[in-house]
């Protein structure tokens, strides 16, 4: 069975203190788990976050970065430098990204070569508009979003990858995907896998549902054939709210 995977994006929230406060509390009441626990807090306080969660369950993700090595490009921050300061995964073509900062499927086509390059476990993010989906596209774009993001990917790197699926209308609406329709298209998305590499490889990637996930939704969107864990907005923000997801995952 593949290991469940829940992924806080605290996107652009907190400052110093508050970084310190929630995750102190979050270590100091984790419960025992079988899930990955990964956190991606804002760029200035990856390296805080790193040196405050050592020796403890919690990963730290970068939620963007540049696929270039170093260089001139004024504002990034490249993957070698997050692996320097110990962040292990990082998101990939978040749809805030690719609507707000010009983020397209060739660039996340780099970005995820690039983050597979340096060690780093890229996060691949992909979602529909709820125009997209009334229109009945959602399968057509996903699997585009899919291929194009693994385009480079070889075969013996594909399953280095995590696929998270958050329909754009359930981010941060408070609007959840129905379980059956986030099931159906995570299930979707994992046939993509098998016919783009093979049923192994498509077996072995965990694919998230993410999209206003919280305590009371979340057992039942994880305990989904095909979703394999949650990428958490809102409900990472606090330690409580984070760790009661933990706890529900694990009654499954
Ligand atoms: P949300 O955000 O849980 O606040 O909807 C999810 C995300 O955008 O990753």
């Amino acid at each position: 069975m593949r290991k469940k995977i829940l992924a806080g994006n605290w996107k652009m929230n907190h400052t110093g203190a508050a970084v310190q406060t929630v995750l102190t509390e979050l270590v100091q009441t984790l419960p025992e788990t079988e899930a990955t626990l990964i956190i991606a807090p804002p760029f200035p306080y990856l390296a805080q976050a790193v040196s405050l969660t050592a020796h403890t369950p919690l990963h730290i993700a970068a939620q963007t970065m540049h696929w270039e090595e170093h260089g001139a490009f004024t504002g990034e921050v490249s993957p070698a430098m997050l692996v320097d300061i110990g962040v292990t995964h990082v998101l990939i073509g978040h749809s805030e990204r690719r609507e707000y900062n010009g983020e397209t499927d060739r660039t996340v086509q780099q970005k995820v070569a690039a983050a597979l390059q340096h060690g780093l476990t890229p996060i691949i993010c992909c979602g529909e508009t709820a125009q997209q989906r009334q229109a009945g596209r959602t399968d057509d774009l996903l699997g585009t979003q899919l291929r194009m993001a693994l385009a480079t990917v070889r075969m013996a790197d594909a399953s280095r990858v995590i696929v998270a699926y958050e329909p754009i209308w359930a981010i941060g609406t408070g609007q959840t995907a129905r379980v059956a329709q986030a099931q159906a298209t995570c299930a979707f998305l994992r046939r993509q896998l098998a016919a783009l590499y093979n049923s192994d490889i498509a077996a072995t990637v965990p694919i998230l549902y993410g999209g206003s996930m919280k305590a009371d939704n979340a057992a039942a969107l994880l305990a989904a054939a095909d979703i394999d864990g949650g990428l958490i907005g809102g409900a990472s923000l606090q330690a409580a709210s984070f760790t009661a997801i933990i706890r529900a995952a694990d009654t499954i």
